[in-house]
């Protein structure tokens, strides 16, 4: 493994101290709800019944209890301490939990999964954008995946609108920091990580030929990104006509591939 050992600590500490709070912010944000609203309608379109979920960076199960309450079994798998100790507490104490397995495990370690297999892999806000090759991680797909199995990747892309708008207020770093073929540096709850941008070229190309994209969507093109609190708050009505704006488009040429995160879709088809 080339792995560089100190990445991972670091980003195992810093989701660590975010996970005891993780879930009030993302509730608290109308962009984050809405996104991944957005994230679960376009999931939901490519899973059928009794579909075995494989989730990974779940976090701390936030998607896994959306999932299983629609009847849906899921493994989730996450690297933190902190994001695996949430994920415990939450399905120790509800009904949910004979739906829900949970396995401390990085991505770039699925073999330690065992000989199971899924129909469906699901990543959602970014979490695969923490190694810079996303081969690390797609390599173990096929003997994970049952025939026709599907992965949903949601990633952060390379072309963020308002992160380049951010040019003309003279935050020239902030705005080309996604553009850094080395990655850019993020700094979570204090702890420094380097953050890698994929494109749907990236994420296909990673995924090899045996998988044929089903749909390409967009989050957060004309909507200002999450992290945009401020307008957020200041702008609410605005900001329902944008977030219809991107629901509109999302879908279509050049706008599902740019934004704040691109949500991949592509089917197994191993002879
Ligand atoms: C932004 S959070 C997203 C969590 C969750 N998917 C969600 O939608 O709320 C990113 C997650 O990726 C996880 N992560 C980062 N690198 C990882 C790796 N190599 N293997 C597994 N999980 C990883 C972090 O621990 C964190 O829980």
């Amino acid at each position: 493994m080339n792995f560089d050992s100190e990445q991972f600590n670091n980003v195992n500490t810093a989701f660590s101290r975010q996970s005891v709070f993780y879930d009030d912010y993302d509730i608290s944000n109308p962009t984050l709800t809405w996104m991944r609203q957005q994230v679960r309608k376009h999931a939901l379109k490519f899973l059928k019944p009794n579909d075995k979920i494989l989730e990974l960076n779940s976090g701390t199960g936030l998607d896994a209890e959306f999932f299983a309450s629609k009847g849906y079994s899921v493994h989730c798998t996450d690297l933190s301490d902190g994001m695996i100790n949430e994920i415990k507490k939450k399905f120790s104490s509800v009904s949910l939990s004979d739906k829900i397995t949970i396995q401390q495990c990085s991505f770039t370690e699925l073999d330690k999964i065992g000989d199971k297999k899924f129909d469906f892999i699901f990543s959602n806000f970014g979490g695969l954008n923490c190694i810079s090759d996303l081969n690390e991680a797609t390599k173990f797909f096929p003997s994970l995946l049952n025939k026709k199995g599907r992965v949903c990747l949601v990633v952060l892309p390379p072309v963020c609108p308002w992160e380049l708008i951010q040019l003309f207020r003279g935050k020239v770093k902030f705005a080309f920091r996604r553009l850094k073929k080395e990655g850019t540096i993020a700094n979570v709850e204090g702890v420094k990580f380097r953050t890698y941008y994929f494109s749907v070229k990236n994420v296909l190309r990673s995924l090899g030929n045996e998988f044929k994209l089903l749909k390409l969507e967009s989050l957060a093109v004309f909507t200002p990104i999450p992290q945009m609190e401020k307008i957020l708050k200041k702008f609410p009505g605005l900001i329902k006509i944008l977030n219809k704006t991107d629901e509109k488009l999302c879908g279509i040429f050049p706008f599902n591939r740019i934004g704040d995160h691109i949500i991949v879709t592509a089917e197994y088809n191993a002879n």
